[in-house]
């Protein structure tokens, strides 16, 4: 059962699509306690509580222990002491052990605290900025049929083509088609699958948006057409901010017809981003959502079926009036330099490194929201949103008869109905796989099931058998792509020794792509999660509880990925009888057959374990080297 509440006014997010008729505040649960402006509740906490939600989040899949910050930052250390990433996924779940079960979903487009038992180890507590928002509690029998019933008031989820589980190869750095035909060759010279190719900013015109290099992009047409003949997609990166430089159609268009989003005196408000000074477009507008996303028919006319919308939190490097007021600030430097004292020091630090993404700036803009001035910080974590839902629509009307490939890395509830994301700038760290791994329950839970992380890590130099483990998480992951940022180690599997184990672990996935799609299809037309933590799976196993570093996949299978440097084997957990399949590839595996319980189990740096239920096995299909030709 679902119920509405309705606090103050709250700005209308487009997150539940359902009709719900708002509820009286007397039939509210009274294990939420609220703040007397309602700006907060809390929720007493027993020991065996647990909680899962908040999607793209930090920390375990247990969400207990942490504060966690909803508001869409451009967030490059994905590190523990860090509270907000790139999306806001407001749904949590509260799992008392052999007990109720509850579902909280805060609609509010601005900053959310969940402080979940980390001020207080026995108290969750919840907050917004200003008591506007609508609270929705799910209750429910069992924690996976709460779930269920959130998810279908948020809509169906997007639906990727097949070709989107394909294997991607993406870096920054890609300058021109010379540099993806040798991606393109080297998979074909070394029989490696391959489905997909990105381009990061450098195929722009100085990060122009809508622009291509015409030199290092020549005949860029008849290029897509011969990627395509092979199979192979490009899926060009689009930022939203528009650079200001007169005679640019697109800026020009955008400063003609007043798209973009104002200072508080009603004038552009420049900030920078990759192409210098820019200016963002107010998507909160109808006619530039179509606008927007009309642009997208120079891609779509030359056959381009996929795109990842990045930087759309909105990143801010910095504005005009932030750096003008850090530069008055940096100058008096000079006067003190015999008398700079270490406070001062990390005080004019700070404002250098503070620039990017300053919630001043935040607060320095404004959109028009049904012909009402808004300031951009009180509707934050909808601007992505936004963007997406309304290149989303043009899609329908730019290229009707086309399955797009769509993901976008920021995001809020809702917008899984139009976008699948990626997880955005992890590290090359073991610990990057525990992460996505505990991501993915929760992601599922606030409707994105098109989900994965930048395989082998964006930042930092990769390790041949890091990339290896990485690539046994995102094996199962709908998004496979493996990125990396500018000036890294090459990450491309064939620059790497052992090419045989990667060529196999490549071809396991095609393997199992029917599988995995087939998973997919189930859990977006029947609401349910297609990555499930064990304490929800096996609710009245006390052991499960403890399991934060295995999932089930399915209904039929649970992964277990080796996250540890020189790790070997792991320990696993066994809810249930089960069939190990230990795979060297498709062809080359053996199955054990373990009961319920605690085991250690090999699992050497070239095998990857699925654990199928008893009575079940493990579907691998004949693979392909792309999606097209399984
Ligand atoms: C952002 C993106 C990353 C991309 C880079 C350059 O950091 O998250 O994926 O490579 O911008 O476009």
């Amino acid at each position: 059962m679902v119920s509405k509440f309705v606090f103050g006014n709250p700005i209308r997010t487009k997150a539940v699509i359902e009709e719900i008729a708002p509820a009286d505040f007397s039939i509210m649960n009274p294990l939420l306690k609220f703040s007397e402006d309602k700006s907060s509740f809390t929720i007493d906490l027993l020991p065996d509580d647990s909680i899962y939600g908040l999607g793209e989040s930090l920390h375990g899949m247990n969400k207990r222990g942490f504060i966690y910050v909803s508001n869409n930052t451009d967030q490059v250390h994905h590190d523990e002491n860090q509270y907000s990433l790139y999306g806001s996924h407001n749904f949590v779940l509260l799992n008392r052990f052999k007990g109720l079960k509850l579902g909280l979903f805060v609609d509010y487009p601005a900053k959310t605290t969940f402080d979940i038992g980390f001020t207080d180890k026995d108290v969750m507590k919840v907050s917004v900025e200003e008591p506007d928002y609508t609270l929705y509690v799910v209750e429910g029998d069992s924690a996976l049929s709460i779930i269920t019933e959130f998810r279908k008031i948020i809509g169906k989820s997007y639906k990727a083509p097949l070709w989107g589980f394909g294997y991607g190869q993406s870096r920054w750095g890609y300058k021109c088609t010379e540099d993806i035909l040798k991606v393109v060759e080297e998979h074909k010279r070394l029989n490696l699958p391959l489905d997909s190719v990105y381009m990061d900013i450098d195929y722009m015109q100085d990060y122009a948006v809508f622009t291509i290099n015409p030199e290092r992009y020549h005949y860029f047409e008849d290029f897509v057409k011969k990627m395509k003949e092979e199979h192979i997609h490009l899926v060009p990166a689009i930022d939203p901010a528009v650079k200001r430089l007169k005679g640019y159609f697109v800026y020009d268009e955008g400063v003609e017809n007043n798209y973009f989003c104002k200072d508080e005196e009603g004038n552009d408000f420049p900030v920078a981003v990759w192409p210098g000074l820019a200016h963002l477009p107010d998507f909160f507008k109808p006619e530039v959502k179509k606008w927007f996303g009309q642009k997208y028919k120079l891609f779509t006319d030359v056959g381009i079926d996929g795109f990842w919308n990045d930087m759309n939190e909105p990143a801010i490097f910095y504005s005009s009036k932030s750096i003008k007021a850090a530069a008055d600030k940096l100058a008096t430097l000079k006067d003190k330099t015999e008398t700079l004292n270490l406070s001062e020091l990390w005080d004019y630090l700070d404002t250098a490194s503070g620039l990017a993404n300053n919630a001043e700036d935040y607060k320095s803009f404004y959109h028009e929201i049904d012909g009402k001035k808004v300031r951009h910080d009180r509707v934050h974590n909808l601007y992505a949103f936004n963007m997406v839902e309304g290149i989303s629509k043009e899609f329908k009307e730019i290229a009707p008869d086309k399955e797009i490939l769509f993901f976008s890395r920021s995001s809020y509830v809702g917008q899984h109905r139009y976008s699948g994301i990626w997880t955005g700038d992890n590290s090359s760290y073991y610990s990057h796989i525990k992460l996505i791994l505990s991501q993915l329950p929760g992601l599922n839970m606030n409707g994105f099931l098109y989900v994965g992380a930048d395989t082998g890590g964006f930042a930092f130099n990769v390790s041949e058998p890091l990339l290896m483990r990485f690539m046994q998480i995102s094996m199962f992951t709908p998004l496979f792509r493996n990125h990396c940022a500018l000036g890294c180690r090459d990450q491309e599997i064939y620059n790497f020794k052992d090419i045989d184990s990667f060529r196999n672990m490549l071809n396991l996935r095609y393997a199992l792509i029917p599988e995995l799609y087939r998973i997919y299809n189930d859990c977006i037309e029947n609401s349910k999660l297609m990555f499930t933590p064990l304490a929800l799976a096996y609710p009245d196993d006390r052991a499960c509880l403890d399991v934060d570093d295995q999932l089930m996949l399915g209904d039929d299978y649970m992964i277990v990925p080796v996250y540890e440097a020189n790790a070997t084997g792991r320990y696993v957990y066994l809810p249930e009888d089960m069939t190990a399949y230990v795979l060297k590839s498709d062809k080359d595996y053996k199955t054990v057959n373990m009961e319920k319980g605690y085991h250690h189990i090999d699992i050497a740096l070239n095998e990857l374990v699925i654990f199928v239920k008893k009575g079940k096995e493990l579907k691998l299909s004949k693979p392909a080297n792309n999606t097209a030709l399984l």
